[in-house]
């Protein structure tokens, strides 16, 4: 006797996602990838109404016109705390609530900030690169910048820049912040004047938010207010910095150094970086941990599962709350 198999809740995957994420994805629910149909447009415009909820990515997100191809979709399950390449007002215009993965990503998303800054500091990659080339053993690789004790300033106090600050006390580093909005009980000085903080510190730790409302919000101004004894991390999006002007500020050490974990055309670096010892370079790989990506693939199929069985996402994002 054939035994009736329920129908399953169809699915669109915008783009690949981590295979631990698709495994489960494919298990539970009826998915399909739009990024690897040969005519996407085409397969939109023949299967978008099927479609009932959605899983972006940061790479694939999710537009006005997409959410009007599937008019069905009442719900986006972002994978990654950021959800810039989501347009959440547009979503919320058409009832759909989104869902980010916030706090489960910012201890790695932090130590990682903390290694860049302290091997930015220190040049522990480039002075690696200067062993491995054998040049010991033509002299001593140049005395590098103190950390402990310096003045670090903190572009966007907010979860992940809460657990940044918390981890730099451990340094014993003096702390100032810039946000829109000074936050409640904090014990660190706010400071509304962006240039006026980068003039301050030794380190300028960019972890704001994504998007049009922070783009080159670091702009050349910022950067040239920084001086050349001061550096400049960036954890938080490519699009946050003006990266012509950091380019140029570090070919012409207009700035001591900077850590980079994210560019404005990923995958695509700027050449011009690659030739400098005074950047530490790293493929956005700030939360890529397998506990943390693995964490983040758990909400993003909580939300989903909340989604079917009570019509709530478990962490919409504010624009959609
Ligand atoms: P969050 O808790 O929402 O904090 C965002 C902070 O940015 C808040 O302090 C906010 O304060 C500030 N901010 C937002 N817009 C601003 C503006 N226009 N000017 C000045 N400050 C502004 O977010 P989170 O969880 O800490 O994550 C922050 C960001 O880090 C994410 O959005 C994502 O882009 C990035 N991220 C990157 C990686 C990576 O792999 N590199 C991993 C995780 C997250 P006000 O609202 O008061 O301005
Ligand atoms: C991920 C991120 O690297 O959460 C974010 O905002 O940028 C990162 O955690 C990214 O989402 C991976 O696609």
């Amino acid at each position: 006797m054939n035994t009736p198999v329920a129908k399953r809740h169809a699915v669109l995957q915008a783009g690949r996602a981590m295979p631990e994420l698709e495994a489960v994805l494919a298990e539970r629910y009826d998915v399909s990838i739009l990024a690897s149909q040969p005519d996407p447009a085409r397969f939109l415009s023949e299967n978008g109404k099927k479609f009932e909820a959605m899983v972006s990515t940061s790479k694939n997100g999710a537009d006005g016109a997409l959410m009007d191809a599937l008019p069905n979709v009442k719900a986006i399950a972002h994978f990654g705390v950021g959800y810039d390449t989501v347009d959440a007002v547009a979503a919320a215009k058409r009832g759909i609530v989104v869902s980010n993965t916030p706090d489960v990503l910012n201890d790695c998303v932090a130590d990682t900030a903390i290694g860049l800054l302290i091997d930015t500091a220190r040049g522990l990659s480039a002075s690696e690169r200067f062993v491995r080339r054998g040049d010991w053993l033509k002299g001593q690789f140049p005395l590098q910048t103190r950390v402990s004790g310096k003045k670090l300033g903190i572009v966007g106090l907010g979860r992940i820049g809460q657990t940044i600050a918390k981890r730099a006390l451990g340094f014993d580093m003096e702390i100032h912040y810039h946000s829109r909005k000074p936050v409640a009980g904090s014990p660190f000085v706010h400071e509304p004047s962006l240039v006026k903080l980068a003039q301050w510190c030794d380190f300028l730790m960019i972890i704001v938010a994504g998007g049009p409302a922070t783009k080159h919000l670091v702009s050349k101004e910022v950067i040239e207010a920084l001086g050349p004894r001061s550096f400049l991390i960036n954890v938080s999006r490519g699009t946050v910095v003006d990266e012509a002007a950091l380019v140029d500020a570090l070919q012409n050490k207009r700035i001591a150094g900077a850590g980079l974990d994210v560019f404005e055309d990923e995958p695509r670096v700027p050449e011009a970086l690659f030739k400098l010892d005074n950047v530490v370079l790293y493929p956005h790989l700030a939360s890529g941990t397998k506990e943390t990506r693995q964490a983040m693939a758990d909400l993003v199929l909580a939300n989903l599962k909340s989604w079917f069985d009570t019509g709530k996402l478990l962490t919409p994002v504010p624009e959609t709350r």
